[in-house]
């Protein structure tokens, strides 16, 4: 028996409609990914002709300067706009100060030299925080209770952020939650000369679980005295708190804000764009990066279109731009 349907009533709006062919598809979407949303986090070492996986993100390597810079190339001749800059720093260059963090030859300074020689059109970030630089792999400077100094740490952050503003870093990104390091920086950033070096704060960092393979690449694993970082980073069941944290650093002078991690925090991101309507930002961290490569790698998830999906997420959510580990295979499949 043939189908039929009585005439009418229709529906008055078929959402299907526009839907229904690539071209109408193409003409209504509100959201698309550019390799110019991309920021893209790497991994130096010292030495060179050095290159080291880190088997808990496949496809990242920690690579030397001499490597880095080569890669470099290739991230701006895809059109990522910026490089966000972590150091594995060797353990006998660690102490209870970390005073090697704001040494003008030390290894972040060295490669934020050799890259803005090298590639100056690509902009270079570097994180603003000592983790990397403690024996005890806190942020900060400790107590003998092991709680981590706000102010002492924040003069220090101070003398760390003004190296890197030295050695040409584009943008300063405090990731230590400290309060009043922003505002602290950008003073002494005014006074020192560098008005034009951007502040991107890290303003709404949770204390999360997802940053483990992360202090395994920068080789910080397993050695954070104390466990957590529960007194500085914030309570992941906490949202109006984020707002609070983004006026601050806003108010103390950051160009740019940013929430992390990404993906289980685009609730933060969507009510901070809302409420501030400034250049925000988030960072897809290394456990979204490790889940995902995990599922690619067992064949349960189709890689180009789900690392797609997940980046395409964070724009509508109304992030500028996204730090990803992701973001030179993302430019390549956007080509
Ligand atoms: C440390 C810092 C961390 C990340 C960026 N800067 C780790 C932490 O706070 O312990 C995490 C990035 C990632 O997981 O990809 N200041």
């Amino acid at each position: 028996m043939p189908f039929t349907t009585s005439r009418g009533p229709f529906p008055a709006t078929r959402m299907r409609r526009l839907r229904a062919s690539a071209f109408a598809r193409d003409l209504v979407r509100e959201t698309a990914l550019s390799p110019a949303d991309f920021i893209f986090p790497v991994f130096v070492l010292e030495g060179s002709n050095q290159r080291e996986a880190v088997p808990s993100m496949p496809g990242i390597e920690r690579l030397s300067i001499d490597l880095l810079v080569a890669q470099a190339r290739e991230v701006a001749s895809l059109g990522i706009p910026a490089l966000a800059l972590f150091p594995v720093v060797p353990a006998e260059r660690k102490s209870l100060d970390a005073s090697e963090a704001w040494r003008s030859d030390g290894l972040v300074q060295r490669t934020v030299a050799a890259l803005k020689d090298a590639v100056p059109e690509l902009g270079v970030l570097t994180d603003v925080a000592l983790d990397p630089y403690t024996t005890h792999g806190q942020d900060g400077i400790i107590d003998e209770a092991g709680y981590v100094l706000n102010d002492v740490t924040s003069e220090a952050l101070v003398r760390q952020a003004l190296s890197h503003a030295e050695a040409g870093a584009d943008v300063v990104a405090p990731s230590d939650m400290m309060d009043g390091r922003i505002g602290a920086i950008r003073q002494e950033l005014e006074a020192q000369g560098h008005s034009n070096t951007l502040i991107m704060s890290y303003a709404a960092k949770y204390a999360s679980s997802y940053y483990g393979p992360f202090r395994d690449a920068v080789g910080s694993a397993g050695n954070i005295k104390g466990g957590n970082k529960h007194s500085y980073q914030m309570d992941p069941g906490n949202s109006d708190e984020a707002l609070h944290e983004c006026a601050l650093d806003l108010a103390e002078g950051a160009d740019m804000i940013m929430v992390k991690p990404g993906m289980p925090y685009l609730d933060i991101v969507r009510r901070v764009k809302d409420e501030l309507k400034v250049p925000t930002f988030a960072y897809q961290v290394s456990g979204e990066y490790a889940m995902h490569k995990a599922a690619f790698q067992q064949g349960w998830l189709s890689q180009e279109a789900v690392m797609l999906e997940s980046l395409l997420a964070f724009k509508r959510a109304g992030c500028d731009g996204i730090l990803t580990y992701f973001a030179v295979e993302a430019a390549k499949a956007l080509q």
